[in-house]
């Protein structure tokens, strides 16, 4: 078994990047919620040391999350990290209390002493840029501890017992905001844990596989097969690992990008030969959508008529044991909600949830493990092409939900042909890689242009690019004026039905991504 980590998750923004980084490090981390993790769950891990995410709740308060006590004398390195450390403190008898000089974002800590975290990285005397988000202050520390850096907020900004191998953080050097954050923790991992860095995709694909021909034996597995960087990496593997057994089904909504449909198929059927069911239902989706506009209404139905497709394909090939899905790590931890109760749903999802019961079929679940950019990173080991490995995502409703007021086939065919040449002018600029997502959307209004010595009447165009890590946050891309303008002229000759050109400049919050 390799080496592992686990996070004890308090509930915190940004505990998958503590996991991410360590990952990253080398070694495999799981995250457990704090309010289900017990000393026997920690035991069946058995992992070479543990951390403590930071969380919004206040140590200083009744009945907050604590750590399991026994934790504390397993034996076993631990490392909190704001939360994690107050919580810790507390539970060894240091002493925490309420400040009035918080501290949220950038800050600086004064390193006082050496300290095993530091190895390379900090030197004594010397100041370094960490961030910070924390009301609460240590005023204590336990027995056994020391401090090693200090803030004007904090006098125990790092604190360290290197005889129990216990360390604490006030900061968070999981975000990229704390530059050496990722030595910090890496450090942790290999000097204070002892770990080597087991962890690689090489092992992990080969693990899967293995794992994936144990569970299925010789049973019949489908895959739904939608282009997007996870079901290929799926299809793959599977098809590495059981060959013939694997069917995948390709379900052409009609709201494909230009060309993609084409592109799947061959690269699927013809590069792998792997059997591939290609479906063309654009017509069935298109006419189920006629006249709806609500964005929740046209997702409901996209979703439903998904799921009929696949299942009357899925008879055709005479039923499958198994459904294969590209579901991800950050889909299947289970997030600590302080405020109780469910979140606003502000969009459905597609997917093929309901399926597997109706046909009796199980699920496997190859990426369950995985963050999007080690998917990433997996479909090259497994030699898929840079262009599938390094594609923008796609959302499972596509174009429909990038014509707000209403989907015909003449507005499809308008908004495909702009979104191509976007991403072709995309390319171009060498900006592809660089821009997380980026895409056309044709809006339900007309305006006055004109174009020779004629008068025009035709629809606008927005055109939105973001950055971002993981899609739940994001930034507008910041185009160079001459590239936005050569844009516009494109589209707006090439693409008849549109005369004009706009650039969303929304990050996300306040909009999403999507503009449905
Ligand atoms: P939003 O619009 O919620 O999008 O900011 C975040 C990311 O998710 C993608 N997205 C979807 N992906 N099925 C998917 O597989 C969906 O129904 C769906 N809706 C949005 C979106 O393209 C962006 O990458």
């Amino acid at each position: 078994m390799h080496e592992r980590i686990l996070i004890i998750d308090f509930g915190s923004q940004v505990t998958q990047l503590i996991a991410r980084r360590v990952r990253e490090s080398g070694i495999y981390s799981e995250i457990q919620p704090f309010n289900s993790v017990t000393i026997e769950t920690i035991r069946e891990f058995n992992p070479k040391g543990v951390i403590l995410s930071g969380g919004p709740a206040s140590v200083t308060a009744t009945d907050t999350p604590r750590a399991p006590d026994g934790l504390f004398t397993m034996g076993l390195p631990v490392l909190g990290i704001c939360y994690g450390e107050q919580t810790m403190c507390a539970q060894l008898g240091g002493k925490v209390e309420e400040s009035n000089h918080r501290e949220f974002g950038r800050a600086f800590v004064n390193v006082v002493d050496d300290c095993e975290l530091f190895h390379g990285v900090w030197k004594v005397g010397s100041k370094e840029q960490v961030w910070m988000s924390h009301g609460d202050k240590i005023d204590a520390i336990p027995d056994g501890f020391r401090a090693v850096a200090i803030s004007d907020g904090s006098p125990f900004a790092a604190i360290a017992n290197d005889e129990k191998k216990f360390y604490g953080l006030q900061f968070h050097p999981e975000v990229v905001h704390t530059p050496h954050g990722a030595k910090l923790i890496e450090n942790f991992t290999h000097r204070v844990c002892g770990c080597s860095g087991d962890w690689t995709m090489q092992s992990f694909k080969d693990e899967e596989i293995k794992k994936v021909r144990e569970q299925v034996g010789d049973g019949k597995v489908i895959c739904g097969l939608s282009g997007g960087v996870d079901s290929s990496v799926v299809a793959v593997l599977l098809h590495e690992a059981i060959g013939e057994q694997l069917t995948c089904v390709f379900v052409d909504t009609g709201m494909m990008r230009k060309n993609e449909a084409e592109e799947v198929v061959s690269m699927f059927r013809d590069n792998y030969k792997i059997k591939l069911v290609h479906r063309d239902a654009a017509d069935l989706f298109i006419d189920r959508l006629e006249g709806v506009s609500d964005p929740e209404k046209k997702r409901k139905i996209i979703g439903s008529t998904f799921i009929d497709v696949f299942e009357e394909e899925a008879k055709n090939i005479g039923g499958a044991d198994f459904l294969a899905q590209g579901t991800l790590y950050p889909d299947v931890i289970e997030s600590v909600s302080f405020t109780g109760g469910p979140s606003v749903t502000i969009k459905s999802h597609h997917n093929v949830g309901g399926l597997p019961e109706r046909m009796n079929m199980q699920l496997v679940e190859p990426l369950r493990e995985l963050f999007k950019d080690e998917v990433r990173i997996l479909g090259r080991e497994l030699g898929l092409p840079e262009n599938f490995v390094g594609r923008h995502p796609f959302p499972g409703p596509g174009l429909a939900i990038r014509l707000p007021g209403g989907v015909t086939r003449e507005k499809l065919e308008i908004l495909r042909n702009a979104d191509a040449v976007y991403l072709e002018e995309i390319k171009n600029a060498g900006l592809y890689d660089i821009i997380w997502q980026a895409f056309a959307v044709l809006l339900p209004v007309q305006t006055v242009g004109v174009m020779g010595d004629a008068r025009t009447y035709d629809f606008v165009c927005a055109v939105r690019a973001v950055t971002s890590t993981d899609g739940m946050t994001a930034d507008f891309y910041h185009f160079d004026m001459e590239f936005l303008a050569q844009l516009s002229n494109r589209i707006i000759n090439e693409v008849p039905g549109i005369n004009r050109v706009v650039y969303d400049i929304t990050s996300k919050p306040p909009g999403t991504i999507e503009w449905e």
